[in-house]
C-alpha cells in the first residue's frame, strides 16, 4: 500500500476562520464600519509588511515586541546585492503613522483614520493570544486637545454598549510628558536599585532600559516593591494635569466610568500622557481587549513634522470571544431561496432564473451535484432559505417554476418565469 501523504497544517498560533465564524466576524465588522463612521473616521490600508526599523524606531528598541515578538526576515537582495530587513506588523499605530507622513496626509487638516487587519507578534499562543491576532486600530493626528481622548474612550463605551458587552472595566493613566517622565525615571531607577537583590531576571534586565515597564510587572513577589515605587502621576506638571483632568471631566459629562490607575504603563514606548485599557474578567489571563492612548512624539520621531496624535485598538479575537458566548451556531447568512432542478432542460432554465433573481438583487443558491429531489430539497431545507425554487421538465417547458415555502405557512403554486423576482421580492421584502 502506497504511504499517506501527511497534510500540511496551519502555522502555530494562526487560525483558520471557518464559515460560521467567519461570518460572524463579517457581522462584527459591519457594526464596528458603522461605528466607526458615525464619529467621522475613514478607512487607511497599509501593508503588512514594513521595513524593521519602523517598528524599532516607532514602537521601541527595549520593548518585549521589538526584542523578542517580531517575525523579522531579510527580503532578497535587489540587482546591487542589498537586502532590506522586513517585518510583519505587529501593531497598527507606526504603519498609519509612516504612510501619514509619506503621503503627507496632514498637511492641510488633520486627521481621523482606522484600520482593520492582521498583525503578528511571536508569542506563546493560549486563549485569546495568537501569532497571528486582527485589530480594529483608531488614530486621530494632529488633535491635541483632551477632547479627542475622551471621544476615543467614549466611543469605546459606545461600542461595548451596542455589542452587549458588560463586564468591562476601564482603566487610565497619565505618563506626562518627556521631562516628567525623565525626573521620575531617575527617582524610580534610585528607587528599585535599593532592592537591586529581590528583582527578579526581567526587572533587573528592564532596571536601566525601561524601569517604567518595571512597574507591569505580573511577579507577585515583587508587588510590594512596586507598590512603595514613585508615582509617575505625582510628577505631573501644570499643563499634563490639567489634560488628564480635561480627559477625566469628559467621561464624567459622558457618565462612562473610569478607574485611575497609577501603575498602568503600556507594553509600547510610544505614548505620553493619556493612556487607557479595557478589561474584562470573561478572558482569563488575556484580560484587555482594546487600549491605546496619546503619542504626541512619534510623528516626529518618524521623520515627520512635529503634530500630536492619539488611538486605539482593540484585539478583535478578544471582543469577538465575548460577544459571541453563548450565541447560536445557525449561519447568520442564509439565501432567499434554493433552486431545485430535474431534467437537462429543467437545469438551463433553473440556472437562468438564478441569475434573473440575483439581478433583481436577490440572493439565490442554484443546487449543484445533481441528486434526487428528495435529496435536493433536503438541502434546500439545511440552507435556511424561506423559499425552494423548484423546476421539472414540466415546469421548464411552461416556462414556469415551483415556489414552495420553506419556512411557516403557504401551498406550494406555480409562478411563471417572468413573474418570479417580483413576486418573490414582494413576499420577502414587500417590496
Ligand atoms: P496593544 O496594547 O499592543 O496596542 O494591542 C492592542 C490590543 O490588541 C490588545 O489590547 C489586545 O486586545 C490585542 N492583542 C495584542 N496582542 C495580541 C495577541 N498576541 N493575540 C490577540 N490579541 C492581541 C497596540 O497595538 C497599539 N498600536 C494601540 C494603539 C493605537 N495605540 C494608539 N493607537
Amino acid at each position: 500500500m502506497a504511504n499517506k501523504i501527511e497534510s500540511v497544517k496551519a502555522v502555530k498560533g494562526m487560525n483558520d476562520f471557518l464559515p460560521a465564524d467567519a461570518e460572524r466576524w463579517e457581522a462584527f465588522e459591519e457594526i464596528v464600519r458603522d461605528w466607526l463612521r458615525s464619529y467621522g473616521y475613514r478607512p487607511i490600508r497599509t501593508p503588512i509588511l514594513e521595513n524593521t526599523a519602523l517598528f524599532c524606531r516607532g514602537v521601541g528598541e527595549h520593548t518585549d515586541i521589538v526584542e523578542k515578538e517580531m517575525f523579522s526576515f531579510d527580503d532578497r537582495p535587489d540587482s546591487k546585492g542589498n537586502t532590506d530587513n522586513l517585518t510583519m506588523r505587529p501593531e497598527g499605530t507606526a504603519p498609519c503613522v509612516r504612510a501619514v507622513i509619506e503621503h503627507n496626509l496632514l498637511f492641510s487638516q488633520p486627521q481621523r483614520l482606522y484600520y482593520n487587519g492582521p498583525m503578528f507578534r511571536y508569542e506563546r499562543p493560549q486563549k485569546g493570544r495568537y501569532r497571528q491576532f486582527h485589530q480594529v486600530g483608531v488614530e486621530a493626528l494632529g488633535f491635541a486637545g483632551p477632547d479627542v481622548d475622551a471621544e476615543h474612550i467614549v466611543m469605546c463605551a459606545r461600542l461595548w454598549d451596542d455589542l452587549g458587552l458588560d463586564d468591562v472595566t476601564l482603566e487610565i493613566n497619565s505618563l506626562g510628558d518627556a521631562a516628567e517622565r525623565a525626573r521620575h525615571r531617575t527617582e524610580l531607577i534610585a528607587y528599585l536599585e535599593a532592592y537591586q537583590d529581590k528583582l527578579d531576571e526581567d526587572a533587573k534586565r528592564r532596571l536601566y532600559t525601561n524601569p517604567l515597564r518595571v512597574l507591569d510587572t505580573k511577579n507577585p513577589d515583587l508587588q510590594a516593591i512596586v507598590d512603595g515605587a514613585p508615582k509617575l502621576m505625582d510628577y505631573l506638571g501644570e499643563e499634563s494635569l490639567k489634560h488628564y483632568e480635561g480627559v477625566t471631566a469628559l467621561l464624567r459629562e459622558a457618565a462612562v466610568p473610569y478607574k485611575l490607575n497609577t501603575r498602568l504603563v503600556r507594553g509600547l514606548d510610544y505614548y505620553n500622557r493619556t493612556v487607557f485599557e479595557w478589561t474584562t474578567t470573561r478572558l482569563g489571563a488575556q484580560a484587555t481587549f482594546c487600549a491605546g492612548g496619546r503619542y504626541d512624539s512619534l510623528i516626529e520621531q518618524l521623520g515627520g513634522k512635529a503634530a500630536p496624535a492619539c488611538g486605539f485598538a482593540m484585539g478583535m479575537e478578544r471582543v469577538m470571544l465575548m460577544w459571541t458566548e453563548g450565541m447560536e451556531d445557525a449561519p447568520m447568512v442564509t439565501p432567499d431561496v434554493y433552486i431545485v432542478h430535474l431534467g437537462e432542460l429543467a437545469g438551463r432554465v433553473a440556472f437562468r432564473a438564478a441569475e434573473q433573481l440575483r439581478s433583481a438583487g436577490l440572493s439565490a443558491v442554484y443546487h449543484c451535484g445533481g441528486g434526487s429531489f428528495k435529496s435536493q430539497m433536503k438541502k434546500a431545507d439545511a440552507s435556511g432559505s424561506a423559499f425552494a425554487i423548484i423546476v421539472g421538465d414540466d415546469e421548464a417547458q411552461a416556462g414556469e417554476v415551483s415556489l414552495k415555502p420553506l419556512r411557516g405557512e403557504g401551498e406550494q403554486r406555480r409562478v411563471s418565469l417572468d413573474a418570479l423576482a417580483e413576486e418573490l421580492a414582494e413576499m420577502l421584502y414587500g417590496e
